[in-house]
């Protein structure tokens, strides 16, 4: 009996993943031809005629897409816990299962989160650019930032990393958790966050985090209404997609000191253009989507995503199912 056929779409993906996939299915990885990284039109050319797919790759995996695949796919995957770069309900449609890869970066994302807080609280950027300039001034007034001990902290979202962030900043003093989402955390209770309104969170909170899905609804949630209602002091962390911020408001809002400061793990578009103007603000911290940047949790995203295709392509529930 023949393998099954999977393809990768981006040749990034680690041997950890790979070693689980050796053997069990037949895969190719994308680009075949150069070192650049996968291109739209590469990937259309070579996506048909496989029973799954990983799709590790910045681009949209559209309808257009899906029909390029042919009729024999079976299943698809991410590697990201993420899954707004699929189109869902196409693939429902379809009947095709969708796996992600949740709750094994919760710990990485939820470090990225703390550090980018500490830097963008305390002015880190401002700091570094003007020790680098011969700026660095004596003086108790000098880059006076924001304390974390006895703040409010909001978490937009408390999924797997928005407790696992919890856990970490309860070492730092913080005063209260409160929590915004769709539903009722279980957790919430022992993490001692109460659920409340977003516009409430946005309102109280000393310190916003944005650890949500990103979708129709959530599209913009940070916009110059909500920047508006937030708290002069307030710090804004975004470490789950850049569409959750409408971006010129919020540069608005940082120029003109209606908030603290933002630190970004995630922008729009990434990469970002150098030029681009929340770039040039002292007051925003951004660092390349390193959220999950670590060996050991891009190794075990890399296995469970293979997990989850060698189960999708034999029919299997997946370890780690979208929906
Ligand atoms: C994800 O997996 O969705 C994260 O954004 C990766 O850092």
């Amino acid at each position: 009996m023949s393998l099954k056929r999977v393809l990768i779409v981006n040749k990034t993906f680690p041997i950890a993943g790979i070693e689980l996939l050796n053997n069990k299915v037949q895969h190719k990885i994308l680009p075949y031809s150069d070192n650049e990284p996968e291109s739209l039109s590469e990937i259309k050319k070579n996506i048909k005629g496989f029973d799954g797919i990983i799709w590790n790759t910045k681009h949209q995996l559209t309808k257009e897409i899906l029909e390029l695949c042919g009729p024999q796919l079976k299943a698809v995957t991410t590697m990201s816990s993420g899954i707004d770069q699929i189109d869902v309900e196409e693939l429902k449609k379809r009947r095709l299962p969708l796996g992600n890869v949740p709750r094994v970066l919760d710990h990485a994302v939820a470090d990225i989160t703390v550090g980018l807080l500490v830097a963008a609280a305390r002015r880190f950027k401002e700091g570094v650019e003007e020790l680098m300039t011969g700026q660095w001034k004596y003086g108790v007034q000098w880059m006076i930032g924001q304390d974390i001990a006895g703040s409010t902290v909001g978490i937009v979202g408390l999924g797997g990393v928005g407790q696992a962030v919890v856990k970490r900043l309860k070492g730092f003093e913080v005063a209260k958790f409160i929590y915004s989402g769709r539903n009722d955390k279980p957790e919430a209770k022992y993490l001692g966050a109460e659920r409340v309104p977003l516009d409430q969170l946005l309102k109280e909170s000393d310190y916003v985090i944005l650890s949500c899905p990103l979708t129709n609804e959530t599209k913009n949630m940070i916009n110059a209404d909500s920047l508006k209602i937030m708290k002069k002091n307030a710090v804004l962390i975004n470490i789950a997609r850049g569409g959750l911020v409408d971006q010129e408001a919020l540069y608005n809002a940082l120029k003109e000191r209606q908030i603290f400061a933002a630190g970004l793990d995630v922008v729009t578009p990434e990469p970002i253009p150098k030029e681009h103007p929340l770039l040039t603000l002292p007051n925003c911290y951004v660092v390349p989507h390193l959220g999950s940047a670590t060996i050991e949790t891009r190794n075990n995203m890399a296995k469970i995503s293979a997990q989850n295709i060698l189960a999708g392509v034999e029919g299997k529930t997946m370890p780690f199912p979208a929906f």
